[in-house]
């Protein structure tokens, strides 16, 4: 992975691109910062929210956050809340704003032990009954992601964003995953898997 993100960077440079927080993204922190006030109110000035219903956005690799603010902007990812804050941005506001937010140290969260532990056995072996992929195989041991294949870091995300995330793809209403990928998995889980995850990933770091 390293390698491929090393030849993402160097891609970069050879096209003469700046490289500043994130070789992937084309993007300036410091603007970002700037632009970043109204955002703050609800997602933490540095991307680490309190309210456990806005997902925190520290730490997250800026192309995912990218093509989020793309999709909300075009419509693809529906959010009454969301379509509202990126209807003033263009392109670079999104690109600065997403190199911003990957740079932001995420906070821990904690974890309901007996709930994370069941959760746990998910994440990493998945559900071979019922098809479950285990989620480890995308979103790596520790919730870190893949930058390069737009695998969303989760580690320390608040559990209550993640079962609406999940109920949303279940029910066909997110559709921002390429290939049904996560409209696949989350179909054959169980409210019971999705609350046990979600609380595992909260304390996943
Ligand atoms: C009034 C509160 C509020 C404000 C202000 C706000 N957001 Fe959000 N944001 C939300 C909520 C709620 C969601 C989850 C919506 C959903 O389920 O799609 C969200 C989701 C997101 C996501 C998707 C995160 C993920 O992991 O997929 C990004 C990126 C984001 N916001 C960036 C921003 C940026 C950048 C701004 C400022 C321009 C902003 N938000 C302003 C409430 C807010
Ligand atoms: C085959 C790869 C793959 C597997 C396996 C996988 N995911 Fe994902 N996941 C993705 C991709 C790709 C996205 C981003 C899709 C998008 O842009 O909406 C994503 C997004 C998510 C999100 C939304 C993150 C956010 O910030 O909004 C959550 C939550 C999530 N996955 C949880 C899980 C869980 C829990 C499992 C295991 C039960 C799992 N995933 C298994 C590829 C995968």
């Amino acid at each position: 992975m390293r390698t491929l993100q090393l030849l993402a960077g160097m891609a970069a440079l050879a096209l003469g691109l700046s490289v500043n927080a994130d070789p992937l993204v084309d993007g300036d922190p410091e603007a970002g910062e700037a632009k970043s006030t109204a955002c703050a109110a609800c997602h933490g000035p540095d991307g680490n929210s309190t309210n456990p219903e806005w997902p925190k956005l520290a730490g997250q690799h800026a192309r995912y956050t990218l093509k989020q603010l793309r999709a909300y902007k075009d419509g693809t990812r529906s959010d009454a809340v969301m379509a509202g804050q990126v209807q003033g941005l263009d392109d670079q506001d999104m690109k600065d704003l997403a190199v911003f937010y990957a740079i932001q140290t995420p906070q821990p969260g904690s974890a309901d032990q007996e709930l994370a532990e069941e959760g746990k056995r998910l994440y990493r072996g998945g559900n071979l009954e019922t098809g479950v992929t285990a989620c480890i195989a995308c979103h790596g041991p520790s919730g870190e992601g893949i930058p390069t294949a737009d695998y969303p870091m989760l580690s320390g995300q608040h559990a209550e964003y993640t079962i609406t995330e999940l109920k949303k793809y279940r029910d066909g209403e997110r559709t921002t995953d390429r290939a049904a990928m996560m409209r696949d998995i989350a179909a054959r889980m169980t409210d019971e898997e999705i609350r046990a995850v979600a609380e595992y990933i909260q304390g996943l770091y």
